[in-house]
This record gives structure tokens, sequence and C-alpha cells, in this order.
């Protein structure tokens, strides 16, 4: 196992959900959909504990969770994008257009964090000792979360844009109704709601 990788991952991860925090602070103030809105203040809240889990993975594997690498710069400077990109949407007094814009910058967002979870636990299970069962035990307790994170979100920007161009739209998402928290199953979510339109 590379250990400066290893690091460089959880950093960035910690990073990615610091600014994870401010995208769905930005992405509720975007919402209209009351399901939407709900669903999202969820997963504010969640995002809130995943930072918690990853300053808890750092004491565990002795890194200093303030420690500045180059790629978690890019993971703040991406994360500030998305955040200003919600904000240039929602001047625009457009509420139908800021949400959308919401909606795919947290499937943007939530992309590198699935990712980073899936890499996690990956690690978990190749680390021995302390380290190992630290990562595990966060991913085993977050990867579902990001599972529906994604997914779900993914399927709100999807009926949306939908909606917003006109076509029967199938709201909430079954993705949300079937609480979909695997790959196939949103593969099988989406199909359902093309047969519902
Ligand atoms: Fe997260
Ligand atoms: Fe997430």
């Amino acid at each position: 196992m590379n250990n400066d990788q290893i690091e460089a991952l959880v950093l960035q991860s910690l990073e990615h959900e610091l600014g994870g925090i401010k995208v769905y602070q930005a992405a509720l103030e975007c919402a209209v959909h009351p399901g939407l809105k709900k669903e999202w203040s969820n997963y504010l809240a969640e995002t809130r504990g995943h930072v918690t889990a990853l300053e808890g993975a750092c004491a565990a594997l002795g890194i200093d969770p303030q420690r500045e690498l180059p790629g978690r710069a890019v993971v703040r400077h991406v994360g500030g994008a998305l955040v200003e990109a919600m904000k240039l949407a929602r001047a625009a007094g457009d509420a139908a257009a800021a949400e959308l814009v919401a909606c795919e910058c947290v499937v943007l967002a939530e992309t590198k964090d699935h990712l980073d979870w899936e890499l996690i636990k990956k690690c978990g299970e190749h680390l021995t000792g302390k380290a190992g069962a630290a990562l595990s035990e966060a991913a085993n307790e977050i990867e579902d979360q990001e599972d529906e994170h994604l997914y779900h979100s993914k399927g709100w920007c999807r009926e949306l844009w939908i909606q917003s161009l006109g076509m029967p739209a199938v709201l909430p998402p079954p993705e949300e109704v079937q609480k979909v928290k695997t790959a196939i199953g949103a593969a099988r979510a989406e199909q359902a709601a093309e047969q519902a339109r």
C-alpha cells in the first residue's frame, strides 16, 4: 500500500466533505420541490457526520487533518466553483433553472464523494491493524449513505430536467421511492421512470 496516497485520499475526502456542507447549503437555497428540500436537508446532516468520521479516521491513522496538499487545494477549488455556479444561477432570478443547476452541482459533488468512500472502503480491506479497522468501520457506516446521495440526486436531476422540457416526469423519482442503493438498482429505477411516462 502507498501510505502517502492513502493520506492524500483521506485528506481530499475530508476537504470534499467540508466543501459538501457548503454545496448543500447553497443547493438548499436553490431547491424548490419540497421533497428535494427534505432529501437534501438529510444529506446535509449526513455530510456533517462524514466530516466527523474522517476526522476520526485521521486520528486513527496519525494524519494531521489540517495538512495542506496540492490535491486538497484542487478539491477546495472545485467545491467553491460549484457554490459560485449556484449563486450565479440564483442571481439570474429563474427559480426552476437554479434548481436544475443545483441538482447538477450536487450530482457532480456526489460523484467524487461516492468515489472517495469506495476507495476508503478498499483501503480498509487491504490495510491491517488499527488503521484498516478505522477505515472499514467508517466506510461500512457511510457507503450506503453515499449511494443514496448520488443515485437519488441523479434521479431528481433527470426528472426535474424532463419536467422542465415539458415531458411527463416521475416525481419524486423512483430512485427515492425504491430506496435505491446500487448502480444496478439505479438503472432499474431509471427504466421504471421511462415505462411510467
Ligand atoms: Fe459524504
Ligand atoms: Fe455524499
